[in-house]
Formats: C-alpha cells, structure tokens, sequence
C-alpha cells in the first residue's frame, strides 16, 4: 500500500520546468506578459547546465563582415543534412538577430570588437553566399564563457520580473487528464520531503537533454532527460532521438568540452604523425568542418593507427601557436580547464581530445510556437493542450540529423521567448486555472513510493554504468546493425534489471538515492527510443553514421523517426514527413543535395 504524503496544491496560469535557458527566457517573457508563473528547478538556476556552454550564440549580424540570415538558413539545413524543418529553421535565424540585441539590452557582457560591436567568432559549418563565400563569422561570444553570461542574465531578468520559483524541487511525473490534456506537474520539494501539485494551463518542459545516457560525456550529471521520460510515460512520442552529437574535442579521459570555438580562433588538431589530417577529409572547411564530419574523421584516424598518446587512442588540439593575448582575452576558461583536467599549459603543448557525446537533436515534438505535437487520427502535427517544451529538451526540429555549433544557445533563447509570446496569445491571465482531480498524480506517488521502498538487489548505480557502457559502446559516433541490435538486447536486460532495484535511502529528504533512481528511469526511456531508433534506420545522416549503410538515403529515410516507449521498454515507432517549405511565403527552399565540407 502506498504511504501517505504531505501533498500542498499550487495554481498558475503557467508552469515552466527547468531553469537553464530556455526554461528562463520562458519564465520571464510569461511573468513579463502579465501571466501568473511559476519555474521549478531541481538545481539552483543559476547551476542549470547552459552555465557549462562556452563558445557561443550564432546570428548573422555581420559586425565581422558581410551576413545574412538566409546564408544562416543555408548553413543550419545543411548541417542538419536535410532533416531539419525548414518553417522552424526560418523562424530561428531570423529571431536570431533581434534575440541577441535583446541579450545585450539585458546585460550579457559579450566580449567586443575594436569599435565596441558583438565579437563574433568562425563556428563550423557556418559560411557566407549559400556555402559558395568564406567562413562566416556568426557566433557571437562572452569570451569562452557565453553559456554562464547569458544564464546570469536570464536570472536576473526572471528576478525582476517577479516570477516565481520552487528551487531544487523535483518534477516526478505531468499530470494528464483521460482526454490527453495537460493539467499540470507533479513535484517533490527535495528540501523538506513534501510533494507539490501544480494545476496550470500550460506547463512548459524545459529540461535539457540526455547526454548522461552515456558513459562520456561533456553534460552536467544533472542532464538526465526528465521531460523526455515524463513525455513518454505520458504516453507521448519523442522525435528523432537516434541522432545524437558527438563533441569533437571533449578532454580524453575527463570528458570536459573543450570549446569549438578554440578552432575559430585558428586552432587545429593532429594525428601521431603530426600531420593536419582534417585537410584531407574537408579541403575546404577543415578543422571547422561541421562536428559529425569532424568526430568521424578523429575516429577513423585512431581507428587506422594514428590516434596520439600510449595507446594511440586519442587527438591532439593545438593552440600553443596562439598569440597569448588572444588565449587570455577570448580563450581563458578552457586554458584553465586544460590545465585542471589535463595538466596541460596551453600555450606550451597540446591538449589531448576525442569525440565526447554533446547534444541531442532529438527530444520532445513540438512545433515552433513551442506547442507540444503527436501524431494523431493521422495528423502528425496535431497539438497536445496544455502542454509546450523548448530548449534541449524538445524538438522543433531545427537541427535534424546534426545541430550546428553555437545553434544550441540561439534556440535556447529563440524558442524560450516563442513560448513566452505565445502563451501571451493564448492564455487568459483573467481566466480561473482549473483546480485539479482530487486523485491527479495518485499513480506517480505509487511509482515514487515503490521506487522509495524498493528492495532488490541491484543498485541504481550498477543499473546506470550498464546502461552508459552498453550506448557507449554499442550506439556511438559508427553505428552497424549488428552492434545496434546488439545493445537492444543488452539495453532489454538493463531495462529488465529494474524489476531487481534496489534503493537504501527510505527517506524523503535529500534522499539523493531516490533522486538518481527517477532519474535513471527517465535516462532508460530516452536511451531505449534512442537504440531503437539507431537500428531501425538503414542509413546514414548528419550524426548517425552506420557503416552498413553508408549513404543517405533520401527517398525512403527523409523523415522524422516518432518513437513511443512503455512501461516495459518496448519502443512503438512511426515517421512524420520533414517540412521543406519555409515559414514565408517568399523565402526559398533548399533542396536535397550532396553535403560537403
Ligand atoms: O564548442 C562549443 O563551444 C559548444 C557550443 C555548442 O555546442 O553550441
């Protein structure tokens, strides 16, 4: 039987679940409009992980020389190799320049040309003229700390706007009513032990991504997938999960990013014999080819003997040719990274790197007002009431198979802000939020309780390296079908293994025990669609590169994977068809073509 809770009922117009970006640009433009908000975090905001981004926010404000947000256009469909939705894609270039103005309007201390405009750093993948130009310089920087400046800001913002916060408070589970309308959240305040029903008229997921389903990793420990694991215990799909970024330069070992940005400022890496090898696999590009084409070239070289180091198995990254003004005023925060996790003196000698799993392109559907989207009665587009995602968390798909580098903070702040506009067309501050079913979230405190008093044999712990060993190894940068089918099998076992889990913490204050528990059932939902995804499809795109496959097949693959998982890990899948049309009317669409570097 389950135990009693203290159970304390709250009512907003909107609640937003997460603190990073996209959670605080929604918070404070939904405060701003006048609506009754309230943002629960289980950190402290200002330790969400867009704190930890560093080399930037892209958009074409030509303060470096000539842009433009088709040439943005351009670059991002292309990076997503074809899979990116092309109305969403639109939207977020364009937003990109007024978003930023308004960042520095706030107060984002972005570092500055000689004549005091927005720096902006080369980003790969980013050019001018269609690809036809040089290298853009589009991203825009806060020298290798833009993730922490934005955040602050973002803060202080939802602070003077007088939003609401619950503070390391955890969200257990979405409240959904039997007509599949989201009523609100169920949250369990960390601090004190009692358990927190929030009744809104929308709530938004912004959560994050869930990086954290790996062994390697440059996302904070935080980075579990939550919204994801609460979308498809809802009994919702996620969206193109398989496609999962590959950092090229995470510190070997400690997995810690070393920012892209290191190559926009003239860096470059090596193999054992000290030769440039991007050269060859991207003439034009090189080391600022887009990240899947960089993370599969470093794997091959060490994959053909070339790899650095005692074991040959990993790169180097050079910067040491760097003027040391130029580390000092744009580079400091990975000068001191190098040093702490690698014991390397950056001006002296390289720093040994590997791909590192980054981002994930996929995550919860949505279109690009934010609102949450399924498939429905044969609508793949059809709206799910009351319920909206932004940031890492969802997929809008603007990135498709690959995102861009400095892509991520923009659509953050973009899709943060369309949320905040439109909830201020749609919801009535005016209007009584309806109060919730006095049974609402009665089956979540069961699965919190049995979860609680669970008295197996195997830890959390042991179930979770299982899981980050099985992806790492059977799911990343080469991907083949007997591999992939492989860590299905290994991925059912682990997912078999929560039958035998066992937590030792009973209580409910600051139980970190039970926290990582929830959060190992969320992490296990995203990686299931995730493999299952991977092995289902017979090609290779953007980040997914399966050897068995090694074209893009663009007549039967060029649309999105939907994905469904249930309470038994059994993963349901189903496809929505790529958007090519852009938003306007008078704005062209790119085509379908080869993409090279
Ligand atoms: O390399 C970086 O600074 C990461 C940026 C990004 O993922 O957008």
């Amino acid at each position: 039987m389950t135990e009693s809770y203290e159970i304390i009922d709250h009512s907003y117009d909107v609640v937003v679940v997460g603190a990073g970006g996209a959670g605080l640009r929604a918070t404070f433009g939904l405060a701003e409009a006048g609506l009754k908000t309230a943002c629960i975090t289980k950190v402290f905001p200002t330790r969400s992980h867009t704190v930890a981004a560093q080399g930037g926010v892209s958009a074409a404000l030509g303060n470096m020389g000539p842009d433009d947000w088709r040439w943005h256009m351009y670059d991002t469909v292309k990076g997503s190799d074809w899979l990116g939705d092309q109305d969403s894609i639109e939207y977020m270039v364009r937003e990109a320049v007024p978003a930023i103005v308004e960042l520095e309007h706030y107060g984002v201390p972005f570092s500055r040309t000689e004549d005091g405009k927005i720096y902006q750093r080369p980003f790969g993948g980013m050019t001018t003229k269609f690809g036809e130009g040089p290298a853009a310089q589009r991203t825009c920087a806060a020298a290798d700390r833009t993730g922490h400046a934005m955040l602050h800001t973002l803060y202080q913002q939802a602070i003077k706007h007088n939003a609401e916060f619950y503070i390391e408070y955890f969200a257990i589970d979405l409240i959904m009513d039997d007509e599949g309308t989201c009523r609100g959240v169920l949250a369990w305040n960390l601090d004190d032990g009692t358990l927190h029903r929030f009744a809104a008229k929308q709530v938004v997921l912004a959560t994050g991504g869930y990086g954290r389903v790996f062994f390697s990793a440059t996302s904070a420990h935080t980075c579990t997938g939550d919204g994801g694991g609460m979308v498809l215990r809802a009994g919702l799909p996620l969206q193109d999960s398989e496609f999962v970024q590959f950092h090229p330069t995470g510190i070997y070992g400690a997995g810690c990013l070393i920012t892209e940005g290191v190559r926009g400022e003239g860096g470059y890496l090596t193999n054992s014999e000290g030769e440039r090898f991007m050269e060859r696999y991207a003439p034009s590009a090189k080391d600022l080819a887009s990240r899947d084409v960089v993370s599969r070239s470093m794997t091959i070289e060490i994959r053909e003997g070339r790899g650095v180091g005692a074991n040959k198995d990993h790169i180097h990254l050079h910067l040491e040719h760097l003027p040391p003004e130029v580390i000092h005023e744009r580079l400091p925060g990975i000068a001191e990274t190098a040093k702490i996790f690698a014991g390397v003196d950056v001006t002296k000698e390289p720093i040994p790197v590997l791909p590192t799993c980054h981002y994930n392109m996929g995550g919860i559907q949505t279109n690009y007002h934010g609102e949450v989207v399924t498939l429905k009665d044969g609508d793949p587009n059809s709206i799910v009431p009351g319920l909206m995602a932004a940031g890492e968390a969802a997929c809008v798909s603007v990135h498709g198979a690959n995102r861009l580098g400095s892509n991520s903070l923009l659509d953050l702040v973009v899709f943060g802000r369309s949320v905040a506009l439109r909830c201020a067309e749609t919801v009535d501050p005016n209007a009584k939020t309806r109060p919730l079913d006095k049974d609402a979230g009665e089956q979540s405190i069961a699965r919190l309780d049995r979860l609680r008093h669970a008295k197996g044999s195997t830890p959390t712990a042991e179930l979770r390296a299982r899981m980050q060993n099985t992806m790492q190894n059977n799911c990343a940068v080469f991907r083949t079908g007997e591999v992939l089918d492989e860590g299905v099998k290994k991925m059912q076992e682990v997912w078999q293994g929560l039958d035998d889990i066992r937590v030792s913490d009973r209580s409910m204050v600051w139980n970190s025990d039970l926290v990582e528990t929830l959060e190992f059932e969320n992490l296990i939902g995203n990686a299931m669609v995730t493999i299952v995804g991977a092995a289902n499809r017979t090609e290779s795109r953007g980040a997914h590169a399966r050897e068995d496959y090694p074209d893009r097949n663009d007549d039967e693959w060029m649309k999105h994977t939907l994905a469904w998982c249930d309470d038994k890990g059994a993963v349901k899948l189903d496809y929505r068809p790529v958007t090519m049309k852009p938003m306007s009317n008078d704005v062209q669409a790119f085509p379908p073509k080869a993409r090279v570097y």
